[in-house]
C-alpha cells in the first residue's frame, strides 16, 4: 500500500510545489509514484508535465472526487511517475461538498479517493493550496505523514503553528491515521541574518521535528519551473539539496 505524503503549509510561495514536485520526481527513479495536485492553481501539475493545465480538462483530480474513484482520472508521465492533475475549476470543490454532492464525511472525500489506487503505488505525494480550506483539509486527512514547509518569513512562522494545530484537529477526525513527520525548513537566504534568526528560533521551538537538511534558495531550483524535469540540463544541480532531505524524509516514515 502506497504511504501518503502531503506538503503543507496555508503561507504562499513556501516552495510547497517546488519540494513535492522535486519529491516525486526523485522518489518515482526507484519506486512507483502517484502526484496528487490539490491546489487549484495546477502548479504541480504544470512543473510535473510541462503543459498547460487546460488540457486536462475534465480528467483532473476534481473529477476522480467527484467519482470518489480515481482510476479513469490518472495521467502517466513516465512509466513510474503518474498524476492526478488540476486546473481551476478545482476552486469550486467546497461548493460542490457543501451543495449535496457528497454525503459523507467532508474531510474525507481524497481518502476515499486515493484508496481505489493506492495498492499501485508505493508513494502518493500530494501538493496543496495555500490556505486551509477543504482541499488541505482533505489532503492532510488522506495522508500518512505530512511535511510542513517553513520559508524563513515572519508570516510563514505565524502560519506555522496554526497549522500544525490544524494538522492536531485534523488526527482526531475518525479514520485519520496521519503524522506530522517533520518541518522543512526551505527558501533560506544565507545572506541574510534575519533569515538565520528565523531558522534558529523555529528550530530552537520545534527541535527533533524540524529536518536536518535546510533547503536554499537557488537559481537552477529556481528554474526548475521554466525547465521542468525530463528535458533539464541543470537538473543534476537543481536538485542535489532535495537528496539529503528525501534521505531524511524516507527513513522517517519508514521508521
Ligand atoms: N529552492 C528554491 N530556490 C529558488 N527558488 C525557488 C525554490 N523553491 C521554490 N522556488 C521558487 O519560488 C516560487 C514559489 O515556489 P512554489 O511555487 O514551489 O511555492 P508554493 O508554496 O507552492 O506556492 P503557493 O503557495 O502559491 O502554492 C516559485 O517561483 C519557485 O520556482
Ligand atoms: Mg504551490
Amino acid at each position: 500500500m502506497a504511504k501518503i505524503i502531503t506538503f503543507g503549509i496555508q503561507k504562499g510561495g513556501s516552495s510547497k510545489t517546488t519540494t513535492s514536485g522535486v519529491v516525486a520526481y526523485l522518489l518515482s527513479e526507484e519506486y512507483r509514484v502517484l502526484a496528487v495536485d490539490m491546489d487549484s492553481q495546477g502548479n504541480l501539475t504544470e512543473l510535473l508535465t510541462q503543459q498547460d493545465i487546460y488540457d486536462f480538462q475534465g480528467v483532473t483530480v476534481f473529477e476522480a472526487l467527484k467519482a470518489q474513484d480515481a482510476r479513469e482520472y490518472i495521467h502517466k508521465i513516465t512509466d513510474k511517475l503518474h498524476i492526478l492533475a488540476a486546473n481551476d475549476l478545482l476552486a469550486t470543490f467546497s461548493k460542490w461538498l457543501y451543495n449535496g454532492g457528497y454525503h459523507g464525511n467532508p474531510s474525507l472525500v481524497l481518502a476515499e479517493t486515493l484508496a481505489t489506487v493506492a495498492d499501485q503505488y508505493d508513494y502518493i505525494i500530494v501538493d496543496t493550496p495555500p490556505a486551509l480550506g477543504e482541499q488541505t483539509i482533505n489532503a492532510l486527512a488522506a495522508s500518512d505523514h505530512v511535511v510542513a514547509m517553513f520559508e524563513a518569513s515572519k508570516f510563514c512562522y505565524t502560519a506555522l503553528s496554526r497549522f500544525l494545530e490544524t494538522c492536531v484537529h485534523v488526527q482526531q477526525l475518525p479514520e485519520v491515521n496521519m503524522e506530522i513527520v517533520g518541518i522543512l525548513r526551505g527558501m533560506i537566504d544565507s545572506r541574510r541574518t534575519d533569515n538565520k534568526a528565523l531558522l534558529q528560533i523555529v528550530g530552537d521551538e520545534y527541535g527533533d521535528l524540524c529536518f536536518d537538511t535546510i533547503l536554499t534558495r537557488t537559481a537552477a531550483a529556481g528554474r526548475i519551473s521554466i525547465n521542468g524535469f525530463l528535458d533539464n540540463p541543470e537538473l543534476n544541480v537543481a536538485v542535489t539539496q532535495y537528496r539529503d532531505f528525501l534521505k531524511e524524509l524516507i527513513e522517517r516514515v519508514n521508521k
